[in-house]
């Protein structure tokens, strides 16, 4: 059987990709340099698969390395994870960002070319639209990020599309999805993978490492907003839903095409919800302070979801704030040190 390529698979949502596609029966092959990606995260999917996961430790922007194992491994699809994925500090270090997410793009699908690739699911960003004019974000919005990262990563958009043009004139096969991912949080039901950053800057962990005991507070960033309770509204997807989404996308690409989707639940939850509701999951209390703005924060941002749903018939099915909470709580309470 044919192999998928999943680049970051050792990361956060892409070893929760390879847990899904080992649970469903194919053969995965991770290309991971494993600067934020974790070892023990693979060798978790296989224990509770009872299947064995090639782990090629190396950068998914290495042409030769992947094009090697793209070939000896016979990958006709790919789901490339593998990115930088700080807003913030990819306006202190851009040039890394525009490395590690566009160079390294570039070289990957060289490589995919080079080898025959055919099916190419790539995570992209609700950063790409930067500050919309107007909530839920459809796809048409336009596309204009505020952060190096965003535009790290809807440069590669635009490489994918001018590639699958090439493949199209070719007469060859090429087909990719483009998925702009709004706020994924929680983690494996089963409590396989989960989510382990350092540092973390994402505020569903946040909160929970602050009810466990393990930071003293969380800082509410702007309790000022033209929003119901003044906090920022975010669109969190739970991370089986969204992984869920690029198994329906990648079952569905077919000879030369492109298609972009917004992954999330298109309902949105303000910071102090998150917090409201990690004190109700948890039974624990979550010390806060209240803060000045984050910048580049933008007050209001969800999806609208409905392209997919239209299309492929997918729509998140996790769509309790508290569970998806939960997952994320039953995860850290059994890895406090993440996977240490
Ligand atoms: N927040 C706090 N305190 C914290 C951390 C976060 O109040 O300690 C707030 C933020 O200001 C924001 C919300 O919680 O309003 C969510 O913040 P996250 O950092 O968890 O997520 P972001 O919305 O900033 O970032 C997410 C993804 C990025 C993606 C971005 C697009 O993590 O990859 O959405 O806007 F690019």
């Amino acid at each position: 059987m044919a192999s998928v390529l999943v680049t970051g698979g050792a990361g956060y949502i892409g070893s929760h990709g390879v847990l899904r596609l080992a649970r469903d029966g194919h053969e995965v092959v991770v290309v991971d340099n494993l600067v934020r990606g974790h070892r023990e995260a693979i060798a978790a999917v296989e224990r509770a698969t009872g299947t064995r996961v090639e782990l090629v430790e190396g950068d998914a922007g290495d042409r030769a390395l992947v094009e090697g194992v793209l070939r000896r491994r016979g990958v006709r699809d790919v789901m490339h994870f593998a990115a930088l994925a700080y807003v913030g500090e990819s306006v202190e270090r851009p040039l890394e960002y525009y490395r590690a997410n566009t160079s390294a793009a570039i070289g990957l699908l060289e490589a995919c070319e080079a080898a025959g690739v055919e099916r190419f699911v790539f995570s992209s960003t609700c950063a790409t639209y930067g500050e919309p004019a107007a909530v839920p974000i459809a796809e048409t919005c336009p596309q204009s990020p505020i952060s190096p990262y965003g535009r790290s990563k809807l440069m590669v958009e635009r490489v994918l599309a001018d590639v699958a043009e090439s493949r199209r004139r070719a007469g060859g096969a090429f087909a990719y999805a483009a998925l702009r991912y709004f706020n994924v949080a929680g983690c494996d039901r089963a409590g396989v993978v989960g989510e382990a950053h350092d540092p973390e800057t994402h505020l569903v962990p946040i909160v929970l490492q602050a009810a466990l005991g393990l930071r003293d507070r969380v800082t509410i960033f702007g309790t000022d907003y033209a929003t119901p309770d003044g906090t920022c509204v975010r669109d969190y997807i739970h991370v089986e839903d969204l992984i869920d989404a690029h198994v329906r996308v990648l079952g569905a690409l077919r000879g030369v095409e492109e298609r972009a989707y917004n992954l999330g639940i298109g309902r949105g939850h303000s910071v102090r919800e998150i917090v409201s509701a990690a004190e109700r999951v948890t039974g624990r209390r979550v010390p806060v302070v209240e803060g000045p703005r984050r910048a580049g924060d933008p007050p209001r941002l969800f999806a609208d979801p409905g392209k997919i749903r239209r299309e492929l018939g997918w729509e998140a099915r996790i769509r309790d704030l508290d569970e998806i909470i939960a997952s994320a709580w039953n995860w850290l309470r059994a890895h406090p040190k993440g996977y240490a």
